[in-house]
């Protein structure tokens, strides 16, 4: 799952250098970023002219909070690959003014012509970045009452309890119109809502599911979060 997904994001850069990349923060990239920045050395390939954006961020969490959206896509991804602040821009979750942080990231995707390539881990609940059950599948950049299981589910990234009540995310427009959106998901407990997403009907109850939607949707998944499905 994580070669796969890795060669994807590679042949993305090579293909255009000056890419539009949005990364997911979360468990299950992690072994994708470690094996990129490996395979980025190995093979020479530049990445100093693409730009990174965050998937999402907690709302009040500090950026120098490890299980913060920034702490952690700095250390798991943009220092491992030498990626520039100037190439870097993401949600601010201490921001006074939710509206227009959304605002300056609907812009610069715009700026860009939309995501080149799109990384997301998916939530038990279905959820892409913190695109929750319910959400509207056509809105871009928007802040987000966090759902129940993302809460409990949080906290695991943080070393002490944390207060999470809201996200900021990239909108589901945004990733199915990404020409490369990827859902990357492993273990059993991803294989009840790797089903429904896949297999089930496209629902806005399972954010995830708009994949099937998507020509340039790809799934990549181990087998035990494959396990239940039947076709
Ligand atoms: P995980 O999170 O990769 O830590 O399982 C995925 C998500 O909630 O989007």
């Amino acid at each position: 799952m994580s070669v796969a997904a890795a060669d994807i994001i590679i042949d993305c850069v090579k293909n255009k250098p000056n890419a539009l990349l949005a990364f997911a923060t979360g468990n299950t990239p992690l072994l994708t970023y470690k094996l990129l920045a490996e395979k980025v050395k190995e093979q020479q390939i530049d990445f100093s002219k693409c730009f990174c954006i965050g998937l999402d961020e907690w709302v009040g969490v500090p950026p120098n909070v490890k299980g913060s959206c920034h702490y952690d896509l700095h250390e798991h991804i943009f220092k491992p690959l030498d990626i520039k602040q100037s190439q870097i821009y993401l949600f601010d979750g201490l921001s006074a003014d939710i509206l227009s942080e959304c605002k300056k990231m609907n812009e610069l995707v715009r700026e860009h012509g939309g995501v080149d390539c799109l990384l997301a881990g998916i939530g038990v609940n279905g959820h892409i970045g913190f695109n929750e059950p319910g959400v509207d599948p056509s809105l871009e950049a928007h802040d987000q009452l966090l759902h129940p299981t993302t809460l409990a589910s949080g906290q695991n990234y943080f070393k002490e309890v944390t207060k999470l009540e809201k996200g900021l995310t990239l909108g589901l427009s945004q990733a199915m119109n990404a020409k490369k959106f990827l859902i990357v998901a492993n273990g059993k407990s991803k294989a009840d809502i790797i089903k429904k997403t896949v297999q089930g009907e496209v629902t806005n109850e399972v954010p995830a599911s708009y994949i099937q939607m998507c020509e340039n949707g790809i799934v990549i998944i181990d087998k035990e979060a494959a396990s239940e499905l039947t076709k």
